[in-house]
């Protein structure tokens, strides 16, 4: 079934892998911090029988290891899949795990990273709320030999962090732009149409990559005056969303709407990510006097995002399957935990599909060798793939999906 997903996304997919590179900048810096060639360490990882690996043979291999897992915070809702995912398949796998949220607060994910490395965790986890601030405590969890996985985010200026798990988060921006090119024929049509952008959190490092590859996608329209921004706002700190908070989204774009569309029609709301789509549909439908219905992207699949995707409010998310990047993430700790070292030879023992980048993810110091999954474009008529992994179910009137996960 993880098969028939990975097929049907290449399918469904607009973008193509090969784009990595992107706005992705350093391919320089040959720190080789990573030899990723003839390390003959070819993961002989188990073979994927995993259906049967219950806990006597998992915890043989894991050797009773624990797994520290750093969590930005459970206000934003995917956060609270990916610890739930990682929790359960590393403890099918027989580790042991401590799992913690930060709410948000650089200085509580320090000292939460810092307590799992008092209780001598194996390895450490983390998805950072600022990849700029864990410099010293991952100078720490180094001093004290635990290797640290960058989850999702890629932790920025130490050497202490060995790989990244995420998606190509650049062709996420980019399936966006893509779909705005498409669903207004810009290859065939002059417009002008009229977009503003919403993007991330700055201090999380995945933000300035979709906000650049929908950018970047979009140029040549805005170049050629087919695409406009009556506000003026073209520059990823302009249009930046602290914490990727909804109510933030929701306020910059009242104040855009107000200061420039009261009688100008507004075409694209481009927005990063669900969080801030959310609150961006949320001004619309509150404050926009126009007839017509933007256009509004998002990412994540979040639960209220696909209701507002029904509902004809949000046009599309791009969706990454968190549970794939729990695997895979599971797949480079169980070979790190066991002394191999992971490389280019572990991506054919993942479930889904994903590309081994030794190049792309500079963090300042080193460059991250990097596992990334692909992502995909989801809208109204393709809910039923997201209900084919499994992870979502619609409800009793076959209107709205439900997650199959467990609410934690
Ligand atoms: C993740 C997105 C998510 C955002 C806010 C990013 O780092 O990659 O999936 O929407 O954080 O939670």
């Amino acid at each position: 079934m993880k098969k028939f997903l990975a097929v049907l996304s290449t399918l469904v997919m607009v973008g193509s892998l090969a784009s990595c590179g992107g706005t992705s900048s350093s391919s320089d810096n040959g720190t080789g911090a990573n030899t990723n060639s003839n390390t003959e360490s070819k993961t002989d990882a188990k073979p994927a029988d995993d259906s049967s690996s219950k806990t006597d043979d998992s915890s043989s291999s894991s050797g009773g290891k624990t797994v520290g897992i750093a969590m930005p915070t459970k206000s934003l809702e995917r956060w609270n899949r990916d610890g739930e995912y990682l929790k359960a398949q590393f403890e099918e796998a027989g580790y042991k795990v401590e799992l913690k949220y930060s709410d948000n607060d650089t200085n509580q994910q320090n000292n939460d990273i810092q307590g799992m490395i008092a209780d001598k965790v194996d390895l450490l986890l983390i998805a950072a709320i600022d990849g700029n601030t864990l410099s010293q405590t991952l100078a720490d969890a180094k001093d004290a030999g635990i290797s640290v996985i960058a989850y999702d985010r890629l932790i920025m200026n130490t050497d202490a962090v060995s790989y990244y798990v995420s998606f190509d988060n650049y062709t996420v921006g980019k399936l966006q732009g893509e779909y705005v090119i498409d669903a207004l024929d810009l290859k065939n049509s002059d417009g002008p149409f009229n977009i503003e952008f919403t993007a991330g959190d700055p201090a999380d490092n995945n933000a300035g990559y979709f906000f650049n590859g929908a950018y970047d996608a979009l140029k040549e329209y805005i170049d050629a005056g087919k695409l406009k921004i009556p506000s003026g706002k073209t520059k990823f700190e302009q249009v930046a969303t602290d914490s990727w908070s909804t109510d933030k989204a929701l306020e910059n774009m009242q104040n855009t709407l107000a200061s420039y569309y009261t009688s100008t029609q507004l075409d694209v709301a481009l927005c990063s990510n669900d969080s801030t789509a959310l609150g961006v549909a949320q001004a619309i439908s509150s404050d926009y006097s126009g007839k017509n219905t933007p256009i509004v992207t998002g990412q994540d699949g979040d639960i209220a995002n696909l209701k507002n995707i029904v509902d004809g409010k949000q046009s599309m998310t791009v969706y990454k399957n968190v549970n794939d990047e729990a695997a895979a993430t599971l797949e480079v700790s169980k070979a790190i935990l066991s002394g191999q070292t992971p490389d280019a030879g572990l991506v054919s023992s993942l479930s889904a599909e994903a590309t081994y980048d030794t190049e792309s993810y500079n963090n300042g110091v080193k460059v991250v060798p990097s596992y990334l999954l692909v992502p995909y474009v989801i809208t109204k008529d393709k809910l039923d793939v997201l209900v084919d992994t499994g992870l979502y179910k619609w409800d009793s009137d076959n209107k709205y999906l439900e997650s199959t996960a467990k609410t934690t």
